[in-house]
């Protein structure tokens, strides 16, 4: 039985179709667990159930590269207490998945300023990336302390220094080296980027890699967000024409 068909209502998916590399914008907890008059916490907590889900339905159907933008650099700035309740949150989801991660072939990566995580949680990190290492089924990408601005700097600084190390010369430094010195270089770029919650902006993730994704923007709240909308939402993708900047002949 293929793949497609297993998923419920992934059947008029074509799975010759699919993004190769789905990225998301997971946004809304806060006012999710506002609207119901709970501490912005229970919308985080709530929100790692929507990863779950969305994690299991990108493997089940096929998805071979699925990042998430879980903490970007600018998160640093919240209070001290959602920031703590966060990463207690990534250090148990991390420690709980792993299981899943097993059992269903997915590979744990992880991009940003990783250094800035607590020790605690940068332990569970490698510990989980070392442990799934091998899995070739899907590659699961947190963005954590995730920025693409300084990743954006990081770059530079490191195809400067090989330059002036006379290790390659200027005339060398094409796209393909800027890719390759970037969080991102062992996946293609995304295919497809989702945001959730409605905000219509960027918030400075994947800045370079998303030159030709396909954008969907959904007023769905993270926590909200069900497998019924993704898969929609990948119907949609499907129905979309890439054109690249070409016209068809
Ligand atoms: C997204 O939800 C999660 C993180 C940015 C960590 P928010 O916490 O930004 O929720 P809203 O945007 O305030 O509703
Ligand atoms: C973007 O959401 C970052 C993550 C989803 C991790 P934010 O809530 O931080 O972004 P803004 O403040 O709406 O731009
Ligand atoms: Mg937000």
């Amino acid at each position: 039985m293929n793949s497609d068909q297993t998923v419920h209502g992934a059947c008029d998916l074509d799975p010759a179709g699919l993004p190769v590399h789905v990225a998301i914008i997971m946004d809304g907890n806060g006012r999710w667990a506002k609207k119901r008059l709970l501490n912005r916490v229970k919308g985080h907590e709530q929100g790692s159930e929507t990863v779950r889900t969305i994690v299991r339905t990108s493997r089940e159907i096929g998805i071979r590269y699925l990042t998430l933008y879980a903490f970007s650099t600018e998160n640093w700035e919240r209070p001290k207490s959602e920031v703590s309740a966060l990463m207690t949150l990534l250090n148990r989801f991390l420690i709980n998945e792993r299981k899943e991660m097993q059992d269903n072939d997915i590979r744990l990566f992880a991009i940003g300023q990783l250094d800035r995580l607590p020790e605690p949680v940068i332990t569970t990190l490698k510990e989980t990336m070392k442990l799934t290492r091998d899995n070739k089924g899907m590659q699961l990408t947190l963005s954590l302390s995730y920025g693409s601005r300084s990743e954006i700097v990081d770059m530079v600084r490191a195809i400067a220094r090989e330059a002036c190390q006379g290790k390659i010369s200027t005339e060398l430094i094409n796209e393909n080296l800027v890719s390759s010195h970037l969080n991102t270089c062992n996946m293609p770029d995304p295919d497809l980027l989702i945001r959730t919650s409605g905000e219509m902006r960027i918030s400075n993730f994947l800045l370079w890699q998303i030159a030709y994704s396909e954008i969907f923007i959904t007023k769905t709240l993270w926590p909200d967000f069900s497998k019924e909308e993704y898969l929609q939402i990948l119907k949609e993708y499907q129905s979309r024409d890439r054109r690249f900047g070409k016209i068809k002949t």
